[in-house]
């Protein structure tokens, strides 16, 4: 009862002020801040001009750097139609017919509806153009070549929009929706195989070796490895604020995630997130995951010293 009364008192300090626009959000826009579309292709520092790309994103395979995709006509995708740009976000398709990476999550936007991806398509339509050239990336040779990527895409990638299993409320469904479509909380949260397909068996159960070599936390309901002792409500609140429920906040590549995305998202689609987090079936993560802990209590000593 004490708890929940101080969530309700701290939700009703700070949601008003911060996020009272919420619903006059147009669809295009707040699909894109929730798709994290401008972290990735905004370079690291941000000091980059914003959607131009280059941003260096280090894997297990090699460093992939982003593009540029900002309407200008030669260095962006000024001359994409819209046909083109939902072939790439739904099949990981170029306009030239050639496979992209799965570095970038089409693999999670394929889950995307018409609706959405027109509503993207506006959006990134009406951007200011950036004549900036693209990076090549910087791969091992066996990868350069973009025809294996056909194979990978046979054995690990399902292109289709998001199909609402009838048996599920439509909380549950928009929850699915953001974590697996919109927000692909998967693209680092669940582990992958040494191909870099997803272990599905394991859904969001965490990955030792993510993206810059992070470990990133299994998010199950499991008590002991995920979060089976957040509430819903602790769960909704991490993504509004980066507060934990014992008080650290989040920190490495989660602080983007919260900062551009889910923070930005309505209260309601918070919730639904939480809820389906709730719901999955909770997987034992190999290692005690409390790197967290760990990483605090190094940030707490340092401060010290
Ligand atoms: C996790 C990082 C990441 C996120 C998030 C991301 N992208 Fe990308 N995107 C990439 C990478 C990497 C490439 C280059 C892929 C390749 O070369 O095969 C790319 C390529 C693209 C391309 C192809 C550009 C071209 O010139 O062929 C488009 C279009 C694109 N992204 C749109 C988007 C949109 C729209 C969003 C948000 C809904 C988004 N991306 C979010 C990493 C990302
Ligand atoms: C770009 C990679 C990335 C994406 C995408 C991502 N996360 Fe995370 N997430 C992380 C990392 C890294 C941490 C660990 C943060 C820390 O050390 O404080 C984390 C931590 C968390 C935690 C806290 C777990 C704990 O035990 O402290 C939750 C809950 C969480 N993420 C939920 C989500 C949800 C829901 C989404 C999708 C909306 C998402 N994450 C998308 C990288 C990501």
């Amino acid at each position: 009862m004490h708890k929940r009364a101080a969530a309700w008192l701290y939700l009703s300090v700070v949601t008003p002020t911060l996020y009272a626009a919420d619903d006059e959000l147009p669809q295009g826009e707040y699909l894109f801040h929730a798709a994290g579309c401008a972290t990735c292709h905004t370079q690291e520092d941000k000091k980059g001009p914003p959607l131009a790309g280059g941003r260096a994103l280090k894997t297990a395979f090699g460093i992939f750097y982003t593009s540029n995709i900002t309407p200008d006509p030669d260095h962006g995708i000024g001359r994409w139609s819209e046909v083109d740009f939902r072939r790439a976000l739904r099949e990981g398709i170029s306009p030239d017919g050639k496979h992209y990476y799965p570095a970038f999550p089409y693999t999670s936007y394929t889950q995307l509806t018409d609706a959405d991806l027109r509503a993207l398509w506006k959006y990134l339509s009406n951007r200011k153009p950036v004549p900036q050239a693209n990076k090549r990336h910087e791969l091992p040779w066996y990868l350069r070549s973009r025809t294996a990527l056909s194979l990978w895409k046979t054995l690990y990638f399902r292109p289709g929009a998001y199909q609402p299993p009838s048996d599920k409320l439509p909380a549950w469904n928009r929850g699915a929706y953001l974590v697996k479509a919109v927000a692909h909380c998967g693209e680092c949260h669940t582990p992958r195989n040494f191909l870099g397909g997803f272990k599905q068996a394991q859904h969001l159960a965490g990955h030792p070796h993510g993206v810059d070599d992070t470990k990133i936390p299994n998010i199950t309901p499991d008590r002991k490895t995920g979060i089976g002792k957040w509430s819903a409500s602790d769960i909704a609140g991490y993504l509004e604020t980066g507060m934990t429920p014992d008080g650290d906040f989040a920190g490495d590549l989660m602080t983007d995630v919260i900062d551009s995305s889910t923070s930005r998202l309505t209260r309601d689609d918070r919730r639904a997130i939480a809820l389906y987090l709730k719901s999955l079936p909770a997987v034992e993560s190999k290692k005690h995951k409390n790197d967290r802990k760990e990483k605090s209590q190094k940030r707490k000593k340092q401060d010290w010293e």
